[in-house]
């Protein structure tokens, strides 16, 4: 066999919250894979970090009271321990901040200066003059330029979706000290990757790339790249840039660097494994990257172009995933279906979850839908129902009427063999990552092994005779069955895999032991091996999720997170007879709808109760709930209007004033009177 060295890696998740399952996705796709190549026999290394650096991670640790160094170190305790639970293998799992990764960062950055690729010029941006530091947009918002709703973020409005500068806002403030940002130049650096842009036109089409991700990445080619911006002013939490006080490298430079930084920590370790060799220009290893697809431009464009000009090799490919969503929608806090490792791992056996996303995954950027009935029914039905089952029905006969030992001579030869063929394809399939298809094909073969002793029937024959030489033969194949389904499974299950080489008796299981079959063996009593997802611990999973939202929400100002539900500071005070101008009434909301072209809002008509003469009030108005409610949801439900706000003519329509409702960036909790108020009735 050749064998192959390969180097994994998955994208770094910042070191600022918790694993969830969106994460999950991409390590468990890029563990399979790992898995099967071990399997095979290939050097198959694997390695990941926490992206340490940046603004936000700065910030939290500032919140929380540490310093950012402690801050990182926590939560990369948390990381670990959340991949260790779901069985997501890392032969390292490093952290950016770290000596290796400053000194290839400078050696990167050195040598792409050298080659001429670095320019510097003066930009101006917006400044935060309490806290002495530049805002990027997330860290300003003011009333949108276009639409004037208050409270919108420096980049793009969520209530009429125009995009802006953050200088456009009208009344900016900084969300870090409520300062009134001003305009500061300084000095940028850049990397001037459109010098790369023929380089890149061939290189993304090298295969290199899933097809779609290629394509959307021509387009990007086709209308011109832009110099990129490496540098950001201190106070910032990085690496300072060598030769240039004051000045660090953005995060995003040094991320990609740290796959490389994490692989020269773990050769230090291990003798077998040469950084030159994985790393070299000419290296003939592979370098795998598993990412999500809203990091494809710095991984198959800035990071190819920087490798090439300072002389190391390229990746070998770059495997795309998707969004996940559950139950068909975004994630959300609010539905409990933004569901953490930590919260899942206390309610649900983390192989569930890596047996449903396999059965799901293609080597294609599709984004994922985790249906929550469907993935009980799911894992039910396959996992317990035919694969554990197999073992189940078939180990007491050996056991009771044979002391444990698989007959010398199996039944049913052309089905074995079947099976055992099956090995080649299905490694073709783990190969391209095609997981979905190898678990289909799995699926026929637990399928084929079950209507196999149903056809049997041991227990009938065991009635008569427990030791009948049939009745050993035909449950031996059963096992035997049985095993060759645990070998194709144990890329995706490997805990059960570990707990069936247990049952069987015999060492950890290799792809080629397809080829051999199990005969005059003696097997270990069986112990169930996988209970069934049982529905009311889903249901819990949901409720904790909504529940630790709430936890999270009391602790805001202690808790060490940048969780997006960090508040704003409270706003100037006001006297009564400014706030007695609001008039608050409540409504109720007779329909709403979807608006063809928006992506935030929902239109929605209230009925504002009779008015003096006795007849009904309605209202309209468009309000950016729609990534938390859909419109079925809230017919008929009561909520509060600010029913004197002027009319606001909008891109879609004109807006007759404003429904209140709590939230921060996706989340948004819309405010609901107890039951009894009547529609009309005024807050007071
Ligand atoms: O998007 C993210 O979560 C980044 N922390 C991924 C970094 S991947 C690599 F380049 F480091
Ligand atoms: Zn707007």
């Amino acid at each position: 066999m050749n064998k192959r060295k390969i180097l994994v890696t998955n994208a770094l998740p910042y070191a600022n919250g918790p694993i969830h399952l969106g994460h999950l996705l991409g390590y468990i796709q890029a563990d399979i894979w790992v898995r099967f190549q071990r399997m095979q026999g290939h050097d198959c290394s694997y390695v990941c970090a926490d992206d340490a650096h940046g603004t936000s991670i700065m910030l939290s640790a500032e919140k929380a009271g540490i310093s950012p160094e402690d801050f990182i170190d926590k939560v990369n305790q948390e990381h670990q321990q959340d991949f260790a639970d779901f069985h997501v293998d890392f032969d390292i799992y490093y952290s950016t901040h770290s000596e290796e990764n400053r000194e290839l960062s400078a050696l990167i950055y050195e040598r792409c200066k050298a080659n001429g690729h670095i320019s510097q010029r003066e930009i101006t941006q917006l400044y935060d003059p309490d806290k002495g530091m530049f805002l990027s947009d997330r860290f300003i918002i003011g009333q949108c330029p276009k639409c004037k709703a208050e409270d919108q973020y420096g980049d793009n409005c969520e209530v009429c979706s125009s995009t802006y500068n953050a200088t456009d806002l009208i009344n900016p403030r900084s969300t870090i000290s409520g300062a009134r940002p001003v305009k500061k130049a300084s000095t940028h650096f850049f990397f001037t990757l459109p010098e790369f842009s023929d380089y890149l036109k061939q290189w993304t089409r090298s295969g290199t790339l899933p097809d779609p991700v290629a394509n959307k990445l021509s387009e990007w080619l086709e209308s011109g790249l832009q110099e990129w911006d490496i540098s950001r002013d201190a106070p910032y939490f990085g690496f300072e840039i060598p030769g240039e006080p004051g000045k660090f490298f953005y995060v995003w430079l040094d991320a990609p660097i740290g796959y490389m930084a994490s692989f020269k920590k773990l050769c230090e370790s291990r003798e077998d494994l040469d950084f030159d060799d994985y790393w070299a220009e000419d290296s003939t290893a592979e370098l795998w990257h598993f990412i999500g697809k809203d990091i494809i431009n710095f991984h198959a464009l800035f990071w190819p172009a920087m490798l090439k000009t300072s002389g190391f090799r390229r990746p070998t490919c770059i495997s795309v995933n998707g969004f996940l969503t559950v139950n068909g929608q975004k994630m959300s806090k609010s539905r409990g279906t933004f569901i953490m490792a930590d919260t899942y791992k206390q309610f649900l056996n983390p192989e569930y979850l890596r047996y449903y996303f396999a059965a799901k995954l293609s080597s294609n950027p599709d984004d994922m839908d985790l249906n929550l009935e469907d993935f009980v029914q799911r894992v039910n039905s396959d996992l317990v129902g035919k694969v554990v089952n197999i073992a189940s029905r078939c180990a007491g006969f050996i056991h009771k009427g044979f002391d444990g030992e698989l007959a010398a001579e199996l039944q049913e030869p052309e089905l074995l063999q079947e099976a055992q063929a099956m090995a080649a394809e299905l490694a073709r399939l783990y190969e391209a990552r095609e997981f979905s298809r190898a678990i289909r094909l799995i699926m026929t073969l637990a399928d084929k092994a079950n209507q196999y002793i149903a056809d049997k029937a041991p227990w009938v024959l065991a009635k008569e005779d427990p030791q009948a030489e049939e009745v050993q033969q035909i449950c031996s194949s059963g096992i035997n069955l049985f095993r060759l389904l645990i070998i194709y499974l144990k890329p995706v299950l490997p805990k059960l895999a570990e707990q069936s080489e247990t049952f069987l008796n015999i060492p950890s299981l290799q792809w080629h032991d397809a080829s051999e079959l199990l005969q005059a063996h003696k097997i270990n009593k069986f112990k169930a091996l996988m209970t069934r997802v049982e529905s009311d611990k889903v249901e819990a999973m949901v409720e904790a999720s909504k529940e630790s939202l709430s936890t999270e929400q009391e602790s805001v100002n202690t808790e060490a997170t940048n969780s997006p539900l960090a508040q704003d500071p409270i706003a100037e005070e006001i006297e009564f007879p400014d706030f007695a101008k609001v008039d608050l009434r409540i409504a109720r909301i007779i329909k709403a709808e979807y608006v063809e072209g928006a992506d935030k809002l929902l239109k929605i008509s209230l009925d504002l109760g009779p008015d003096k003469d006795g007849k009904q009030q309605t209202r309209t108005v468009f309000s950016g709930i729609k990534s938390a409610y859909k419109p079925e949801d809230l017919d008929g439900r009561y909520t509060v209007l600010v029913a004197n706000l002027k009319p606001r003519k909008m891109k879609f329509g004109v807006s007759e004033g404003m429904i209140l409702a709590a939230g921060a960036g996706e989340e948004i909790y819309l405010l609901e009177p107890h039951a009894g108020a009547q529609a009309g009735m005024r807050i007071t």
